[in-house]
């Protein structure tokens, strides 16, 4: 368990101990994606918390795409100097901050018909039904460049890394998945096609960002419905992302507010576990590539945490809806507070007002003296 309170290395970047704020979509930026006093606020909380590295919400990276209200932007340099004021803060705390990018795509039902959503085939999403328009090369290209222009800005800004978001049926995952993925020309068909849009992301930004700035994906370990990405081909996309030069991976699933209700299941060999809902598959992983794996889904309790790293080589623990209810958690296990998380796994954070927990009844009056 004290391996949870240890330094641990990401690339070029060193973190004071192995936890995570999984990137978590706030609710809380302005119309066009800028910062506001709240969202200081709250990554003052998470780094003054304890947390060794800090994933921000999702940020566009075009200014005509927007998969929710309230989510930061990183689409053109006017974001530079409020996001030099935030990393600023974050570092102050002795905590590291790495911007999480995405194009959303049709996992959305926000202000759907007001614009263009892209995907890589006309497939709906299953769970939101929207239908996308099915890419050109060009229109791919020009998302390459956003994801790697979207980087430089962050690098510029003072993050110290990016994460990219190739998980939750956004439009990367799309790319990657047999299912949603129904092309017929370079970027669709084979297994090699369909890693085709990532790779180049990856490379794109690689050549912006120089080779010492750490690049993370996000990666859903299995899509868990007959027809979809599987985790056999998650693993392969991961030993090639090794081999050309990601710092890390958190291996994700899409099925977070379900989760709960499908422990003990099986899919593609693997069971989901009540703590850690993802984490045989990150174990899996972790054994097959030479760089850091980071476990993200379901984990509330020091112990099993501890578990967990003592028995697999994962090397971070990644928490998202525990840290909408208590940011300060990790400070509070590390004083000697081991309780559990109060988080309940309900996925009530999501509120018109901004994401944080209902359940914690002190939350709310937290929030509002952000
Ligand atoms: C309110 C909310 C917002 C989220 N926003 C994002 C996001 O912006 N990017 C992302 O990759 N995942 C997002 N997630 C998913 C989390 O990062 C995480 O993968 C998931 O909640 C499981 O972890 P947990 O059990 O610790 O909450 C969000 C989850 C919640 C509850």
């Amino acid at each position: 368990m004290s391996k949870l309170f240890t330094p641990t290395r990401i690339g070029s970047l060193t973190l004071k101990n192995r936890f995570v704020r999984s990137a978590t979509w706030e609710n809380m930026a302005t119309e066009d994606g800028h910062m506001t006093d709240k969202l200081y606020g709250i990554y003052r909380e998470l780094a003054e918390g304890g947390v060794g590295l800090i994933a921000t919400g999702y940020a566009n990276i075009v200014a005509d795409e927007k998969p929710n209200a309230g989510m930061m932007g990183m689409y053109d340099d006017s974001f530079i100097p409020e996001y030099k004021k935030l990393t600023d803060l974050v570092h102050q705390h002795d905590s590291k901050i790495m911007m999480q990018l995405a194009y959303g795509g049709t996992k959305t039902t926000y202000n759907l018909g007001e614009r263009v959503i892209f995907a890589p085939s006309e497939v709906a999403e299953r769970g939101t039904q929207t239908l996308g328009k099915a890419m050109t090369i060009d229109e791919i290209a020009y998302i390459v460049e956003a994801f790697a222009k979207a980087s430089l800005r962050a690098k510029e800004s003072g993050f110290d890394g990016i994460e990219i978001h190739a998980a939750h049926t956004y439009l990367i995952n799309q790319f990657l998945s047999p299912y949603y993925n129904q092309r017929t020309d370079e970027y669709g068909g084979s297994f090699e096609n369909r890693m085709r849009f990532l790779l180049e992301i990856f490379e794109a930004t690689r050549k912006l960002v120089g080779v010492d700035f750490p690049i993370l994906i996000k990666l859903t370990a299995t899509e868990f419905f007959e027809g979809g990405l599987t985790f056999g081909e998650t693993r392969k996309i991961c030993k090639k992302l090794e081999q050309v030069g990601a710092d890390a991976l958190i291996i994700s699933g899409n099925i977070h507010g379900k989760a709960i209700d499908m422990v003990g299941e099986s899919f593609d060999g693997y069971m989901l576990e009540k703590e850690g809902f993802f984490h045989q598959y990150g174990d899996v992983i972790s054994r097959e590539v030479n760089i850091p794996v980071i476990t993200v889904g379901g984990l509330t309790d020091i112990e099993a945490i501890g578990q967990i790293a003592e028995n697999t080589s994962i090397e971070c623990f990644a928490l998202s809806r525990p840290l909408l209810s208590e940011p300060n958690l990790i400070k509070r296990w590390e004083e000697g507070d081991r309780s559990p998380a109060l988080c309940e796994t309900c996925s009530k954070c999501r509120t018109k007002r901004g994401n944080f927990c209902v359940v914690n009844k002190e939350r709310k009056a937290q929030i509002a003296a952000l």
